[in-house]
């Protein structure tokens, strides 16, 4: 039998993403609608270990949905992975009458989440991450913003890159998957798109595409790389030289992390965090909510871990057929 909820927590943890304050928010208020109450807890399962909770009302979570990162905070924490963290985290949920706890965050969020509820504290995770790696979900919170971000760099350094006829190899992030390359890849007209599910690690294809398209007349040449394969600027220092062509290396980073959350993420990061209150408050655990074909949907945190995701052949097929030399 499920037991009564009276009152749950909220963390962030791993990675920050815009749309995670809207998803904050949402579970706030839906729970309170609910009758339960809400502790946040700052930084992620560290600010859990360090006792850093505080009951939250409606009104903390007031003009927040527009801000990037966390208004909770966030952080990776090694303690949380042995077993002693783990039941040390259960005991202190237990001392500030916490049954359940919302964890927003990536794959490995979940895991902490999956322990805590073994201990016996009801979990619910939500998807945050701009990588959008996570199986079994189709959206993730901050992916939009982040893609959005990145695109309208790439395109701001495509006009540096035509005027000086140069090539340009832009990074982005993404962790071990290439979705933000693969999306900036075909939202920007990427000539090439290096992403780790995919790449073969041939230099010389780069160098004859580059050397093709500036004989058809092209003036410039925007690689798209993934983190995941990195080391743009010793790659860019290889093209140049094989190339002849002057080769700059633009390194997004974080701006990719930061921002005003985008409609499509304050959207998706509401609901999910309301349905992720329902949840919590119908005493349901050691799950994790998805969207899929239309709809949120949650999963056994088990199972979602256990699903693989990878690059859609389709869409990658077109992202390079699109980028074809006139
Ligand atoms: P993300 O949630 O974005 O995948 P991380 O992989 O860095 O980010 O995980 C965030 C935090 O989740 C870690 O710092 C740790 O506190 C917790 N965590 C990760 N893996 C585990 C695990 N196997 N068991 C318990 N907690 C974990
Ligand atoms: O998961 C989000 C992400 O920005 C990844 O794209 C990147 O690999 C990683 O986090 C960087 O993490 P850190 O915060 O440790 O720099």
């Amino acid at each position: 039998m499920s037991k009564e909820i009276k009152t749950i927590g909220i963390l962030t943890s791993g990675g920050d993403a815009p749309g995670m304050n809207a998803a904050i928010r949402a579970v706030v208020r839906k729970a309170l609608t609910n009758g339960v109450k809400v502790k946040g807890i700052k930084k992620g399962y560290q600010g859990l270990l360090n006792e850093e909770i505080s009951d939250m009302s409606a009104a903390s979570v007031a003009d927040t949905i527009q801000r990037g990162g966390t208004i909770l905070g966030t952080a990776r924490c090694q303690e949380f992975m042995t077993l002693e963290g783990q039941i040390r985290g259960a005991e202190i949920c237990r001392e500030h009458g916490i049954d359940g706890i919302v964890v927003i965050g990536g794959d490995g969020s979940y895991k902490g989440a999956q322990a805590l509820a073994r201990q016996g504290i009801n979990t619910i995770g939500i998807p945050g991450t701009i990588d959008l790696d996570i199986a079994c979900t189709e959206y993730t919170i901050g992916f939009d913003t982040a893609v959005n971000t990145a695109m309208q760099a790439i395109d701001k350094v495509r006009d540096t890159s035509s005027s000086h006829e140069r090539c340009s190899i832009i990074e982005v992030m993404g962790r071990n998957a290439g979705y933000i390359a693969l999306w900036c890849g075909v939202a920007n007209g990427a000539e090439d798109v290096l992403i780790p599910e995919k790449y073969d690690y041939n230099e010389q294809n780069i160098v004859n595409n580059i050397i093709h398209n500036r004989k058809k007349g092209k003036t410039h040449h925007i690689i798209i790389n993934a983190e995941g394969i990195g080391h743009s600027t010793s790659m860019a220092r290889r093209i140049e030289a094989a190339t002849g062509i002057e080769t700059r290396a633009t390194i997004l980073g974080y701006m990719q992390r930061g921002g005003s959350p985008t409609c499509k993420d304050r959207f998706y990061a509401s609901m999910m965090g309301a349905f992720a209150a329902d949840l919590l408050c119908e005493g349901k655990s050691n799950r994790v909510v998805g969207y899929q074909h239309g709809e949120f949907i949650d999963f056994d945190i088990e199972d979602a871990l256990n699903m693989q995701k990878s690059i859609p052949e389709y869409q990658f097929k077109v992202s390079r057929l699109l980028s074809m030399s006139l």
